[in-house]
């Protein structure tokens, strides 16, 4: 079974295209590609110079092999598999298409072209443009672009005297050049002449306004200017006072006049400023008699090149041959990418290394590093300079050992940034060993600094102020390490004024940011600037939450008191009126009917009517019509009244009767007798409600406590419906929260309005280039909705208190006892009074009875 698995295996190596036969078995193949119109002066000669160099080559250098040799113009060229390798001597155009041609052959592929020809993929061949001395800047900028150091979707070009006329076409063709062959995308340019340096006296002036119509809004932020060394200092500072160098403005100066004896520009460095993005690349060229150049030289150090490469890839590979079995190498040899990929590195290696064609044209890319720069401390700041980005050759392109704009790349390069910062949760939480230094930074400013540090690529040391900070710290060391934040210390945030010792430390720059919430105030404007604001708080008042009222007259509420008295009145009045009518009707001596008892008196016919009330009817109905009218229609009544009773009953019985709540300020003026009202002291609030214009907010000022507040004290009596308390919401949150652990009972509520909002934000110092980075990335972070996750994360875990309403309770409730007692104590009452009333007609009674003895008191 096994035997068959490997006799499988070995004819699908083979079968496998991709195998290319062994270069110790058959001789590689180059194939010659000469047009001969792209070359037309020098075809001859240089077609004899190649076949001359390549029997030489033969024989002196690919010792370990052979080589065939087949030489082609452009319409006889067939790209067959055996092809090891092209070179090809043709236009740009010509070349593109060819490669492409051969590119699913995976040889190497060797052009030598026209200038201003973006370069084949690196990984896949190598490419030399004929460069004229002195014409090399259009080859240098697409090389760059093609290699992605910039990625511009805009440029402005500002050129001076170096760039002759015909030269800016191509340059700015190099940047408008749009090709699907490699992946880059035309960009969008504008051009800016500068003045010339000799005519005009006042240069300084005429470069500003020249500058000062660049409107980086509408045409980008990308400048590529292309200026003489003195014209370049002159351009620094003019575009730092109109403000053109920023973090995200990105300036490339190429210096064309400088040489390998002038070739020292590191006393720009002095120009530079914290977040510039300037790169430089200059020229240092060498102007030495042993300089050489050429097509001749070109093709023949390529040739050169591959030759020696071939043979040590030859030799190579009959080492590995040598020291394994047959079958082995065949499942190890290289694959023909392989070979190209090993081909590849040595002919540029080679080139890199002992390339002398053109070595003269030489092109240094520096860059300068400066954010964060400022913050280093002073003893360990490096010398400044710029940094060493790479070099441009024709031959090989630009090589670069960096990123072009090494702050667009990588941001801050993990320079350190101190930053200041103090307890004050939930906006900054520092957590203490039991040493007391801090082990852990957290809360709202925190997550986002983590943030930013890791997108734009920094570190930070935190300084640690004592003046505000050391109270809520010590508080916090007793809790015990480990512990989670305790709900009270919300009580210890300061609100507005900043501290002096952080505007200090911002302002004079010994620290980047100031890490802490503090809320942005016109007066704060002054001295720092402020970032986007990292949560926006609003102010809110805490009430006691409006509590059902007893039951206990439940039965009473039908009516309101005037309805009662109408109806006590219309009973007593009612009374003496049937009464009267009753009596005073002749019917009863006309007829001689006797009047019936129950009405022989004014209680009576009150009694009579109050029954008729409750409907329980009297036994005694008048015999006289008059009187039966009186008592007819007072049953109606009683009927309208009973029915309107009971059916408003059953309302009152299902609905609970909630107190009236303070709601909103114009209810707590309302409320102002019974009610009193502080705020927490020296809080942004007072401030907003004395400077509002509206009058309930300068009404609020006025009758505001004022005076230090004992927070247990104020809780109870907010409790109790004596007080409110205005702060933010989300202390008021911690309150209720903590007020509900205490007590079990959600009687705290906050008021329904938002009235004022406060924003909470970071600070910088006034002058900071970093402010409209640092501004991008929390909007980011915001519009991802990160910002809103962690502050969440720092509020109290709902409880119920966020959820009892009122509806829940309505549709589910049930008669109980309480909404029934009133009727018992009704009862109750009843049975007092007639007891009472019992007392008093047996003790009225022994009087009357004492009187009579003493009146008679021999008769008994
Ligand atoms: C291989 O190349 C050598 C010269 O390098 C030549 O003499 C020889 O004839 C070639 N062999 C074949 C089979 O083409
Ligand atoms: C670069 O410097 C050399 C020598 O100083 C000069 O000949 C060449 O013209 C310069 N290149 C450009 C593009 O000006
Ligand atoms: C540019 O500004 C620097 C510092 O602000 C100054 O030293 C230098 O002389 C200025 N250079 C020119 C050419 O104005
Ligand atoms: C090419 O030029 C560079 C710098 O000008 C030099 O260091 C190097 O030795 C030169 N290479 C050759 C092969 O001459
Ligand atoms: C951060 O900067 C370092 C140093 O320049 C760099 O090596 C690294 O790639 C950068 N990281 C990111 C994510 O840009
Ligand atoms: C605290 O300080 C003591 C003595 O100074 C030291 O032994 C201990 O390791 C420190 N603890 C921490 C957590 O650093
Ligand atoms: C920063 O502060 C300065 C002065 O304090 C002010 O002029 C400037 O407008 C502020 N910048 C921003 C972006 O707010
Ligand atoms: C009504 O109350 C009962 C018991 O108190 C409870 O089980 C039921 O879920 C409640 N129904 C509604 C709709 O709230």
């Amino acid at each position: 079974m096994f035997f068959l698995t490997v006799l499988l295996m070995i004819p699908s190596v083979s079968v496998n295209g991709d195998k290319f036969p062994s270069l110790l078995t058959r001789n590689a193949t180059l194939a010659v590609v000469i047009d001969k119109e792209f070359i037309p002066e020098d075809y001859d000669m240089i077609l004899e110079a190649i076949q001359k160099y390549m029997i030489y080559a033969k024989r002196e250098i690919l010792i370990h092999g052979g080589i065939n040799v087949f030489y082609h113009s452009l319409a006889t060229i067939n790209v067959r598999k055996e092809l090891t390798a092209i070179v090809s001597l043709t236009s740009c155009e010509d070349t593109w298409r060819l490669f492409n041609a051969a590119r699913e052959e995976n040889l190497l592929f060797m052009a030598i072209s026209e200038s201003d020809c973006p370069r084949l993929p690196e990984g896949e061949a190598i490419t030399i443009p004929m460069l004229q001395n002195g014409q090399e800047l259009p080859q240098l900028i697409l090389d760059l672009r093609t290699v992605n150091a910039y990625k511009w979707k805009t440029v402005i070009i500002l050129y001076d005297y170096t760039l002759e006329r015909d030269m800016v076409t191509r340059v700015v063709s190099s940047f408008t050049r749009e090709s699907s062959d490699i992946q880059i995308s035309g960009a969008s340019i504008s051009i800016i002449q500068l003045p010339s340096l000799s005519k005009t006296s006042d240069y300084n002036n005429a470069l500003y306004k020249k500058l000062s119509v660049i409107n980086t809004h509408s045409v980008g932020t990308n400048f590529l200017a292309i200026v003489s060394v003195d014209t370049m200092q002159m351009v620094i500072n003019a575009s730092k006072t109109l403000g053109l160098t920023n973090t995200k403005n990105q300036w490339l100066f190429v210096v064309s006049d400088t040489n390998w004896k002038h070739d020292d520009i590191s006393y720009v460095t002095k120009s530079l400023k914290e977040g510039d993005n300037v790169a430089f690349v200059y020229n240092t060229t060498l102007s030495h008699p042993t300089c050489v150049g050429g097509l001749r030289c070109h093709v023949e150090e390529l040739l050169k090149a591959f030759m020696k490469s071939l043979d040590s890839a030859i030799t190579q590979e009959s080492e590995s041959a040598i020291q394994v079995s047959d079958e082995e190498w065949e499942a190890i040899r290289p694959t023909k990418t392989g070979r190209r990929l090993y081909l590849l590195q040595n002919v540029k290696k080679h080139i890199l290394n002992y390339g002398v064609c053109d070595n003269c044209t030489r092109w240094k890319i520096e860059a300068g590093e400066t954010w964060g720069k400022e913050y280093e401390k002073r003893g360990l700041r490096t010398e400044d300079k710029l940094i060493n980005v790479g070099t441009w050759r024709p031959s090989d392109g630009p090589c670069l050992q960096d990123e072009l704009f090494p702050h667009i790349a990588h941001g801050f390069r993990r320079k350190n940034l101190p930053m200041i910062s103090y307890h004050n949760p939930p906006w900054q939480i520092l957590r203490l060993n039991e040493n007391g230094t801090v082990i852990e930074y957290g809360g709202l400013v925190f997550d986002i600094i983590k943030e930013l540090s890791r997108n734009l690529n920094f570190t930070y040391t935190v300084y640690v102020t004592d003046e505000e900070s050391a109270e809520s710290i010590t508080k916090h060391k007793e809790l015990g390490n480990g512990q989670k934040y305790n709900v009270l210390e919300m009580t210890d945030l300061v609100t507005s004024n900043i501290p002096n010792e952080i505007i200090r430390m911002v302002t004079q720059k010994k620290v980047a940011l100031g890490a802490c919430g503090f809320t942005i105030t016109d007066s704060a404007k002054q001295l720092v600037n402020f970032t986007n604001p990292i949560s926006i708080q609003m102010y809110s008042f805490l009430a006691s939450r409006p509590r059902k009222l007893s039951r206990a007259l439940l039965f009473m509420y039908p009516f309101t008191t005037g309805t009662w008295l109408c109806l006590a009145t219309a009973v007593i009045v009612m009374g003496p009126v049937l009464y009267f009518i009753h009596n005073a009707s002749p019917v009863y001596e006309y007829k001689g009917i006797p009047k019936g008892k129950g009405l022989s008196s004014p209680q009576n016919c009150i009694w009579y009517m109050y029954g008729a009330l409750l409907q329980q009817g009297g036994m005694h109905l008048p015999h006289a019509d008059s009187a039966r009218l009186i008592v007819g229609t007072w049953w109606l009544v009683v009927l309208v009244v009973a029915t309107t009773y009971c059916g408003n009953l059953v309302a009152f019985l299902t609905f609970p009767k909630i107190d009236i709540p303070i709601t909103t300020v114009d209810e707590l003026l309302a409320h102002r007798d019974t009610v009193s009202w502080s705020t927490a002291k020296g809080s942004y609030f007072n401030t907003l409600t004395k400077e509002s214009p509206l009058p309930k907010f300068k009404e609020l000022y006025a009758g505001m406590m004022k005076g230090n507040i004992d927070f247990d004290q104020m809780l109870y009596e907010v409790e109790q419906g004596k007080h409110v308390y205005f702060d933010w919401k989300t202390k008021l949150v911690y309150f209720m929260k903590k007020q509900y652990l205490v007590t079990d009972r959600c009687d705290l509520t906050l008021g329904k309005e938002d009235l004022f909002d406060e924003k909470i934000a970071m600070i910088m110092a006034p002058d900071t280039p970093y402010l409209a980075l640092i501004n991008d990335e929390i909007k980011r972070l915001q519009q991802v909705g990160l910002v809103e996750k962690w502050y969440q994360s720092y509020l109290p875990k709902k409880d119920r208190c966020f959820q009892v309403t009122r509806v829940t309770e309505v549709t589910n409730h049930t008669v109980n006892l309480d909404d029934m007692q009133g009727s018992f104590f009704v009862l109750l009452l009843g049975f007092t009074l007639g007891t009472i009333w019992l007392v008093g007609e047996i003790l009225y009674t022994s009087y009357k009875v004492k009187k009579k003895e003493k009146l008679h008191p021999f008769v008994s």
